[in-house]
This record gives structure tokens, C-alpha cells and sequence, in this order.
């Protein structure tokens, strides 16, 4: 059963979050107690199966895209990812798909999935144009990619050094990166979805 945050208990609210902080990072504290925030959590029973954090993308996460795309640390070349450049760079209604985590024993369920699909039509309700999520390129990181990539979202492959110039709240790159230390030079891919149609 897939709710959102806000409708959980204190205590299921906490699960969640400590699920997050384990499996993805100590960013997703930030995101969790946004207000603004678009978080579900995946119930099998009374425990926390999976949880996800979506927000509304940030300026100056938008203005971080736009300098990448401006410096060409960005792949362009699929006319889709040009696209959503474009839209990007528009200043169009975003949703930032933030952090996901499945707790390692419901995996492979489709639980993610379901997470995405979630956090996508809170986006589409709240007017949004364009969800994104970036894929942090980095062997003790994420695997997102192969799923945004299943659910045919647009590929951006950003070069190494995508957060090097990051300056925002929002990134495991202010906390100082598992591999680079403060400063990440890890590859990224930023992945696209049009949710106007
Ligand atoms: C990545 C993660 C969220 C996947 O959760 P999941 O519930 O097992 O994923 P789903 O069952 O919904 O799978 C969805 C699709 O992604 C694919 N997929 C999921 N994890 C994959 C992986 N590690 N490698 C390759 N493909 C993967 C599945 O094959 C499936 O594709 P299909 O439907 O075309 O067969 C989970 O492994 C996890 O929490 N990992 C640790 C935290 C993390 O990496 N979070 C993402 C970054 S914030
Ligand atoms: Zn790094």
C-alpha cells in the first residue's frame, strides 16, 4: 500500500526517513521535512517497505542544470535530451525525484516503480510540466539509472565534475562525497519526463 508521508504515523514517518538515511544519504533529512515535499512510503503490513522523497526542483538546482547545459557538461546530442534542455531552460513547472530507497527485502517487487509513478502523478496534480531525477554515477551510490531507463525517461549523460560546482542544501555533495571527499567529481545522468502528455 503506497501513502503519502504526511498521512503516516510519527513513528512510520521516522521508519521511513531512517530508511532513507541507511540506504540513500544523509541529504534526504532535508527533503523529508520539507513541507513542500511530494514523500510516499510503501507499507507491506505495518512495516516500511520503501519510501521516496520528491520536491518541487529547487532555483538553484535548476540554475546548476542550466550552468552544465550552458558549459556543455551535459550529452545533447538524442534530439530528446536537446528537448529537454530546451524545457529545462524555459523555466517550466519542475518536479525533482529525489531519493528512493526498498528496503533490500522487497526488492525486485516493483516496489520503485510504484514510487515513481506516485511521486509522478502528485507531480502532474500539482501542475508541474517536467519531472527529473540525476543519477549519481558512483559504485558505493545509487543504481537508479537502469530504472529511469526502464521507464523510458530522456538521458542526459552529464560529464564528471556535474556537482563540482554545487553550492546548494540539496546534494550529497555538500556533505562531501564517499569517493571525491567535499568537493564530488563524480559523472551524473540526469534523467527527463514529460508530463504534459
Ligand atoms: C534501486 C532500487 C530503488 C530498486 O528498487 P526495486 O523495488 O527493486 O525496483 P523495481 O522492482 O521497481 O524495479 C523496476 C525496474 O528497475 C530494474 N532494476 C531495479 N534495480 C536494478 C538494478 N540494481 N540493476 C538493474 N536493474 C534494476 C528492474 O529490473 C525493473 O525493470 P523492469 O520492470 O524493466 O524489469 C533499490 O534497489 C534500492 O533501494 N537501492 C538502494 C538505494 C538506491 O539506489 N536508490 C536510488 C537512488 S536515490
Ligand atoms: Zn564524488
Amino acid at each position: 500500500m503506497i501513502i503519502p508521508a504526511e498521512q503516516t504515523s510519527t513513528a512510520t514517518s521516522r521508519e521511513a526517513l531512517d530508511l532513507l538515511l541507511a540506504l540513500v544519504g544523509d541529504y534526504c533529512e532535508y527533503g523529508w521535512q520539507r513541507d513542500d515535499g511530494f514523500s510516499f512510503v510503501a507499507l507491506a503490513g505495518d512495516q516500511v517497505a520503501a519510501a521516496a522523497i520528491g520536491l518541487p526542483l529547487a532555483p538553484g538546482d535548476r540554475a546548476h542544470i542550466n550552468r552544465a547545459i550552458r558549459n556543455n557538461h551535459l550529452d545533447l546530442r538524442q534530439p530528446a535530451a536537446l528537448e529537454l534542455a530546451h524545457t529545462l531552460r524555459e523555466q517550466q513547472p519542475t518536479g525533482e525525484l529525489f531519493a528512493l530507497a526498498v528496503a533490500p527485502e522487497f526488492r525486485g517487487q516493483g516496489l520503485a516503480k510504484a514510487l515513481i509513478s506516485a511521486r509522478l502523478t502528485a507531480f502532474q496534480d500539482a501542475g508541474f510540466q517536467l519531472a527529473i531525477a540525476e543519477s549519481w554515477i558512483n559504485p558505493a551510490g545509487g543504481q537508479s539509472a537502469p530504472l529511469y531507463r526502464s521507464l523510458g525517461f530522456t538521458e542526459m549523460v552529464a560529464a564528471p565534475g556535474y556537482w563540482a560546482d554545487e553550492r546548494t542544501e540539496s546534494n550529497h555533495a555538500t556533505k562531501g562525497c564517499p569517493s571525491c571527499g567535499p568537493l564530488c567529481k563524480c559523472a551524473a545522468i540526469l534523467f527527463g519526463k514529460d508530463l504534459t502528455c
